[in-house]
């Protein structure tokens, strides 16, 4: 039986998610999987199936590859720079005509508060197209000042190619929208596999790239799991893979593309650090730290879930934010009330609750949470934001991502000893530092070893401003010029001038 919460979408939500088995975008035709296999996507409010979705197979992935390629070869190669712009702006401006539904798919799917998708993920992945959307007109070679007599040397910004592009649960739209801006802007064609526990909001924003006007085969959407990915980081059509997911498969897809020398952009998981100065303005600081961990129910690559506190603060800045905690309201994604949705699934939920058990037994005290479902909560994945004490940096609680609203607390006495073990973790994507002193926030934003670092906030994102990891959260970077680079190869054009013929060779 379809899920309760079906009742509480308004009537276009409720029709797409209610007609019918969801198909592949394959090129121009919604079609099942070859072989017929269908998932269900779970709500985690309820635990219970809203619909059933194609799985799609190596074969889809053939077909949706080839599908790329003849988008690649054709239409989307002659269409003017312009034309791409006006493509990608279109459908930013269908986005935001449906962002109501779109937030209601992902409080749906996610398990994420309606109120946010509808003023944090909807309007980011708008912002992203748009940003993109002014990109493809001002891509341009250069020429190149050669030591050679008559000559002439200029480079081809052009297309990478056919790229796949998979994405995680945790911000299902926003993560489609930070991969396909960038790589329609280049020129670039997609095919693109939504996480299995959030398939719906790629699929329904498939419909809406299909209303655009983008050409066949330019957006293909697989829905699938790892299998699906895996087979899409495999296949030899496919000439970049970009992933946003979990290290452990970031390292697997990462050799792949290494043994096939495709390109690869990988944005992985953190444990990122969060100090807290003397002299920082502890209110500030505990509600940015507040919300840095459990925005998202923790479930967000850049949470800060490592919070180092100067020991004469310690005290106040913990019970500061197990009150804080102690007041969430955790429930349904769509009840308007609800501050922290659940996690998004069932195997999510256990993840954290056995991070949670494993924490209480090495030793650490939760003063707030600790525990799983909030009461009147039912069978959904609720876990109740959670704050540790008496933890040391090597328990795996410290050291491991744990990907959900769970952060522990740490005292220390001074500054080299925090920068040293703020950076002692395999991690490196965000860092945070609260104080009023711009000088030493500067000077401790140079010493940490994070591809973003936050000072007097927690989490901002703009898709001008680059976002990645150093070390193991990551290759390459989201955003900004930095990301539609990493859509383009460069091409060197090499022109003798010369009358008579030349027969210098650098080989
Ligand atoms: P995951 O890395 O397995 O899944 C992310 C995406 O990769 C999904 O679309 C999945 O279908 C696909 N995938 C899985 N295995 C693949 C493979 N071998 N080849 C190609 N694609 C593959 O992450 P999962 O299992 O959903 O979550 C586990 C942990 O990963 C979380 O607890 C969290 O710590 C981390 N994570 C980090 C995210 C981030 O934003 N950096 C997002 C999601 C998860
Ligand atoms: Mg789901």
């Amino acid at each position: 039986m379809p899920t309760a919460s079906l009742d509480a979408l308004s009537d276009p939500a409720r029709s797409f998610v209610s007609s019918g088995p969801q198909r592949l975008l394959i090129g121009a035709e919604w079609v099942d999987a070859a072989d017929g296999r269908t998932f269900e996507t779970v709500d985690p409010a309820t635990g219970e199936p809203i619909c059933a979705v194609a799985h799609a197979g190596t074969d889809d992935v053939d077909r949706a590859v080839r599908a790329a390629r003849a988008a690649l070869d054709g239409p989307w190669s002659t269409m003017p720079a312009a034309g791409r712009s006006r493509l990608i702006s279109t459908l930013a401006d269908l986005l935001e005509a449906n962002a109501d539904e779109l937030a209601e798919l992902e409080a749906l799917d996610n398990g994420k508060p309606k109120k946010i998708a509808g003023i944090v993920d909807v309007p980011q992945a708008v912002a992203h197209l748009r940003y993109y959307a002014g990109w493809p007109t001002k891509i341009e070679g250069e020429t190149i000042p050669v030591s050679w007599p008559d000559m002439f040397c200029y480079t081809r910004k052009e297309p990478v190619g056919v790229c796949g592009q998979i994405i995680p649960w945790n911000f299902p739209l926003l993560m489609c929208a930070w991969k396909i801006a960038p790589a329609l802007a280049a020129g670039c064609t997609v095919v693109l596999k939504p996480a299995e526990q959030t398939p719906l909001s790629a699929l329904r924003l498939g419909r809406l790239a299909q209303e655009a006007g983008l050409p066949e085969g330019v957006l293909n959407v697989l829905t699938g799991d790892g299998s699906t990915g895996a087979a899409l980081v495999d296949h030899p059509g496919v000439d970049k893979i970009a992933f946003t997911g979990s290290t452990a498969v970031g390292r697997e897809i990462g050799a792949a593309t290494g043994r096939s020398l495709k390109r690869a952009t990988l944005e992985l998981g953190g444990k990122s650090p969060n100090i807290i100065l003397p002299d920082a303005d502890l209110k500030a600081a505990i509600k940015g730290s507040f919300q840095g961990i459990y925005f998202n129910t923790g479930q967000a690559c850049q949470a800060g879930s490592r919070l180092f506190v100067p020991r004469e603060h310690y005290d106040d800045v913990v019970s500061g934010l197990a009150e804080a905690a102690s007041k969430a309201r955790v429930g349904p994604g769509l009840e308007a009330s609800t501050q922290f949705g659940p996690v998004v699934s069932s195997e999510q939920h256990e993840r954290v609750l056995s991070y949670i058990r494993s924490g209480l037994e090495s030793g650490a005290e939760a003063v707030a949470g600790g525990d799983g479902a909030s009461e009147g909560n039912g069978a959904g994945y609720f876990v109740n934001p959670t704050l540790f004490t008496g933890v040391t940096d090597d328990m795996p609680i410290a050291r491991e991502e744990i990907f959900g609203p769970v952060l522990v607390a740490m005292p220390y006495d001074n500054i080299d000893e925090v920068v040293r073990r703020a950076n002692d973790t395999e991690y490196g994507l965000a860092a945070g530092v609260w104080t009023r002193d711009v000088a030493r926030a500067h000077r401790l934003a140079a010493r940490l070893k994070a591809g973003s670092v936050y000072i007097n906030v927690w989490g901002p994102s703009d898709p001008a401003a680059p976002f990645g990891g150093y070390k193991a959260s990551g290759i390459g970077r989201e955003m900004g010029h930095a990301n539609l680079d990493a859509y383009l190869e460069v091409k060197t054009v090499w022109t003798s001038l010369t009358e008579a013929p030349i027969s210098s060779s650098i080989a």
